[in-house]
């Protein structure tokens, strides 16, 4: 197949061509369809009516699923944009609450809008009293994401059941509400996951605290002992949050549009995209890359770790490295370091081996033939584990923030999907299985 511009030699015009080599050759004309920044894309919508072909593309690297207006991403240059502004300029003026806003009603909100958008996070942070007893069917081992995800998805049955009606169509004003209740609610869920995998009291949401500080306070607070409030770290806090609010159309966002696109209530597409966070490749990198750094221990067992990395038959990857978008850099790994040094210094670390050692593992690797050819940077996910665990934050906990900060670019997304009325994801196979045949016969018994 070959896909040209029809503009090379007919009239100048947007359409495209995509015709056959075999000897069946057919004309196809489909239409570009304009990104305001970026590479434009051709609609391939009518090209199964048109030739009796579909597109194939394993992954969807080549393939836009939907239009959106949320995030823009340039994984050659390293840009990355929230509806219009940089995640650099954001990180540096705006709080988490107000990206979360700006991802889902396209503009930075006014000082009454962030005033009402804050009290409706603390009014909605509270969680019915009964979701308490979700938690004792799970063994205290669990993993923090499998309670999360257990969890989010059971609060479908207290919040609006929308969606399991057939004839229910979610209304704009319950996409307003339930968007601002998993936001509010997220981290106390977080949290009561923690507390309970301790055996430790569960925490009430504080009135008065950011959201950042009232993530901590639920974390760490303890009954006869409040956790004070260091304007620090939770600014460092609020800004992890931020930088990984949202990311595009990423597995789990992909996920929890195609969810959505059934109708079901969104509680349970953001389940969906909490399961689909967890995956080491994804989400569970950053949980993913402090094991990495405890397992090679110390800077002289670099260069074995990196003989492992080249070695296909190993399989070990060098977590917190490479991207599917970004083949330059990654912007939020750069502000991540950033934060890491603000950190730790607030916390009078000095000298943290594991930083020492991620830093010598990074320069390792961008002086590496291996890393350079294959264009492998380091992610987001790099950092943040570091600056968690200075935190006080256990590792297994990593990836269930992940999920609180990226439930607001999820709503956000949700919302777009059933706004764009595109009607429900339904990709197909190129199929390889066997062709027509009969069920062989059943033996006889005697
Ligand atoms: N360490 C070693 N080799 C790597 C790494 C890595 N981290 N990442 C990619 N490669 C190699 C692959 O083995 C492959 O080599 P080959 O061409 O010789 O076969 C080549 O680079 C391309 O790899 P792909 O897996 O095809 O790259 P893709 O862009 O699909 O993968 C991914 C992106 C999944 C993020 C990958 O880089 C990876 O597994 N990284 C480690 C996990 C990680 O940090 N994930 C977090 C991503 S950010 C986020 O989700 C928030």
């Amino acid at each position: 197949m070959v896909i040209k511009n029809i503009t090379e030699d007919i009239t100048p015009s947007n359409d495209w061509e995509l015709y056959s080599l075999s000897e069946t050759s057919r004309r196809v004309r489909m239409s570009e369809v304009g990104a305001n920044i970026g590479p434009q894309g051709v609609d391939m919508r009518s090209l199964y009516r048109q030739a009796g072909v579909f597109s194939y593309d394993p992954g969807f690297a080549n393939t836009a699923s939907c239009e959106s207006d949320i995030t823009y991403i340039d994984g050659e240059k390293g840009v990355l944009l929230h509806r219009g502004y940089s995640i650099e300029q954001l990180c540096e003026t705006a709080s988490f609450p107000e990206v979360a806003w700006l991802l889902s009603h396209g503009e930075l909100p006014t000082a009454d809008e962030k005033a009402q958008f804050e009290k409706g996070l603390m009014r909605e942070a509270h969680l019915h009293e009964q979701i308490r007893n979700f938690f004792n069917g799970f063994r205290r081992d669990s993993h923090p994401m499998a309670m999360l995800c257990g969890t989010l998805a059971g609060l479908s049955s207290f919040y609006g059941n929308q969606g399991a009606d057939q004839r229910h169509k979610i209304t704009p004003e319950e996409r307003e509400e339930s968007t601002l209740r998993l936001v509010a609610k997220m981290p106390t869920l977080a949290a009561w996951v923690y507390r309970y995998s301790r055996g430790l009291p569960l925490i009430y949401p504080r009135p008065g605290l950011s959201y950042a500080e009232n993530c901590l306070h639920m974390l760490f607070s303890m009954p006869e002992a409040p956790w004070e409030v260091n304007p620090v770290l939770a600014k460092a806090f609020d800004k992890i949050l931020m930088l990984h609010a949202d990311h595009g159309q990423n597995v789990s966002t992909a996920t929890v549009r195609m969810v959505g696109s059934t109708g079901v209530n969104p509680f349970v597409c953001i389940a969906a995209g909490v399961a689909a966070l967890w995956g080491p490749a994804h989400g569970g990198a950053n949980e993913a890359v402090l094991d990495m750094l405890d397992e090679i221990g110390t800077p002289e067992n670099i260069p074995a770790f990196m003989k492992r990395v080249r070695n296909k038959e190993d399989k070990t990857r060098l977590m917190g490295f490479g991207h599917r978008v970004y083949k330059n850099c990654d912007p939020r790994a750069k502000l991540m370091r950033n934060i890491c040094y603000e950190v730790l210094n607030e916390l009078g670390i000095k000298h943290d081996p594991r930083l020492e050692l991620a830093l010598k593992l990074e320069e390792t690797a961008l002086n590496n033939g291996y890393f350079i050819s294959r264009r492998l940077y380091p992610n987001v996910d790099f950092y943040s584990g570091i600056i968690l665990r200075a935190m006080g934050i256990p590792s297994s906990m990593f990836t269930v923030f992940f999920a609180v900060a990226r439930t607001a670019g999820w709503v956000a997304q949700w919302k777009e999907m059933l706004e764009s009325k595109v009607g429900i994801s339904r990709p197909r196979a190129l199929y390889t299985g066997p062709a027509f045949r009969d069920v062989p016969e059943k033996e006889k018994q005697s």
